[in-house]
């Protein structure tokens, strides 16, 4: 009853930013549990080596090869994919990217603001328009899953563009949800905390950031990848049939941490 209740299974589902860190891991746990894949980022050589290891447990997975920020050849891989599958159950809208030079408010430069819109919360407004369009019109009862952060609630010093575009994905997905409800697709968004990756492992390696980690989470550690797999089945699944724009922090308590005496 349970296992079915958050089935994935044959569920057709696009990950975007799927050749590292979480991405990865969403297609191998979503993989595993049976869905039809489609993965999508730059790194040809990641995405050959994630599907090409993912294949030996599930032969449904394929590959897309392309820049999320390119978005008229976005715009055509797309609907010529979702023509020729007739259109995907669920969109994971998780590539992201956060800079690893840290800048303050009055340093940011126009192309700065540029380059972090268009990748963590233009594109998603775009790709989630194309994919909602196809649902509608082939009456899939979707769901869209947006990768936010808890950046969009707390702030830290020295990323703010990056906390400014995920705060916008929450109310992107709130927008959405609304709008897309009499079509039957619910939108929601996770909101991880501190997961090592690519994108984070230069400051959680540290003893400066073990320390910032132990001291500003309540749990007291980073979070372990599969810790963001209920929330991601639950959005994924039927389970969350009346579920919709929502934010599911997977953050240990960072965000609910009190301020300090
Ligand atoms: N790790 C954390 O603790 C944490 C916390 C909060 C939120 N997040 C969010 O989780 C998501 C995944 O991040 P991660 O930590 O797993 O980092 P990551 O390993 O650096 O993954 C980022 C992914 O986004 C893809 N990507 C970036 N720019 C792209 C573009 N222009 N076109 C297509 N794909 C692009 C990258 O693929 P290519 O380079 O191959 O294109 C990569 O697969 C991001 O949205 C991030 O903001 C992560």
């Amino acid at each position: 009853m349970q296992n079915e209740l958050f089935s994935v299974k044959n569920k057709k589902i696009l990950i975007t930013g799927a050749s590292s860190g979480l991405g990865a891991h969403y297609a191998e746990v979503l993989a595993k549990a049976g869905a039809h894949l489609f993965l999508l980022a730059r790194r040809k050589e990641n995405l050959q080596y994630i599907v090409t290891n993912l294949q030996k447990i599930n032969p449904n997975i394929e590959y897309l090869v392309l820049d999320i920020t390119n978005f008229d050849l976005l715009q055509k891989t797309i609907i010529n994919l979702l023509d020729k599958i007739n259109g995907i159950d669920v969109l994971i809208n998780n590539a992201g990217y956060s800079p690893k030079i840290k800048k303050n408010v009055f340093d940011l430069e126009i192309s700065d603001w540029d380059d972090i819109f268009d990748i963590n919360l233009k594109s998603m407004w775009y790709l989630s328009n194309i994919v909602a369009k196809n649902m509608q019109l082939n009456s899939i009862k979707g769901s869209i899953i947006n990768i936010s952060s808890t950046v969009a609630n707390r702030t830290r010093i020295g990323n703010p563009f990056y906390g400014i575009a995920k705060s916008a994905v929450v109310s992107l997905t709130k927008k959405y949800a609304v709008e897309f409800a009499k079509y039957n697709i619910r939108v929601n968004s996770i909101a991880p905390g501190f997961f090592e990756t690519d994108m984070n492992r230069h400051f959680i390696q540290t003893q400066q950031g073990q320390e910032f980690l132990e001291r500003t989470i309540p749990l007291g550690r980073k979070g372990n990848f599969d810790e963001l797999n209920g929330v991601l089945f639950l959005f994924a699944s039927s389970a969350s049939s009346y579920i919709t724009g929502e934010c599911v922090f997977v953050d240990g308590g960072y965000i609910t941490n009190s301020i300090p005496n």
